[in-house]
């Protein structure tokens, strides 16, 4: 979700008030994904590097975030979103820690789309932990599910389909690093708070016209591989 200061400073506004439309449009875009069958969005909202920002932008974004998690918590319910959070917990205050753990429980039940909002995420720090976890067994090696499960939890999440990287940047930044390995790239010069339901549409379609063999021939890939994406990423620097 990048752009977002640019998008203030292009308005002579404080940084702040391009966060505070970053979650207006974070909001658009979280109603719109399920109508196009998308059923993970995952966000990156926070990396491990954004502790380099200036403390009160920190504690800003820490605000957008707790209060995000908090007031929209019954929408979220109402709508069938299932919310996650992913990354380290232990360097977040511990209201936000509590405001995560009481939406997910409350949102767990969602199954129209799976919200991940990636808070104090490094994707090496997250594979470096996964392949730290002491194995149950140690005399042979792992299969890429078994990684994959170990990292992500679930393997519903495992494949990203699709990254979205907003305001003109072209690089991943230490996001999913392991779950992008696939992963078709739509880079798009909008900043993020201006980024909204058509250009996730422009995305899905550019994402279509895409040739995804997966390292086959086209005649051996079947149409379900070429469908339309299920999981879905957007996130910042
Ligand atoms: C990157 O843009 C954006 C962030 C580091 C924060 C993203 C946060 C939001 C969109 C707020 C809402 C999020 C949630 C989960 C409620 P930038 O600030 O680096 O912009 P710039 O590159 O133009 O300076």
């Amino acid at each position: 979700m990048d752009g977002n200061g640019r998008w203030a400073a292009q308005r002579a506004k404080q940084r702040w008030a391009g966060h505070a439309a970053g979650v207006e449009a974070l909001k658009l875009v979280v109603e719109a994904a399920p109508l196009h069958g998308i059923d993970t969005l995952t966000v990156f909202a926070f990396s491990a590097d954004n502790w380099r920002r200036p403390k009160a932008e920190i504690s800003q974004l820490m605000g957008f975030f707790a209060s995000f998690i908090g007031s929209e918590t019954a929408q979220l319910i109402e709508c069938g979103v299932r919310l996650s959070v992913i990354g380290r917990r232990d360097r977040l205050g511990p209201g936000i820690v509590a405001a995560i753990a009481r939406a997910e429980a409350a949102t767990a039940g969602g199954t129209t789309l799976h919200l991940r909002i990636a808070i104090d995420y490094s994707a090496r720090a997250a594979i470096l932990q996964a392949a730290n976890m002491p194995a149950a067994d140690v005399s042979r090696e792992l299969t890429i599910e078994e990684f994959s499960l170990r990292l992500c939890g679930d393997l519903t999440t495992s494949d990203v389909d699709l990254i979205i990287r907003t305001s003109g940047e072209q690089r991943l930044s230490d996001f999913l690093l392991w779950e992008v390995a696939y992963a078709e790239l739509h880079f798009t010069e909008r900043l993020w708070p201006d980024f909204g339901p058509q250009d996730l549409a422009l995305a899905l379609h550019d994402y279509a016209t895409r040739d995804r063999r997966f390292g086959a021939i086209p005649e051996q890939v079947s149409a379900v591989e070429c469908a339309e994406p299920k999981s879905l990423s957007a996130h910042p620097r």
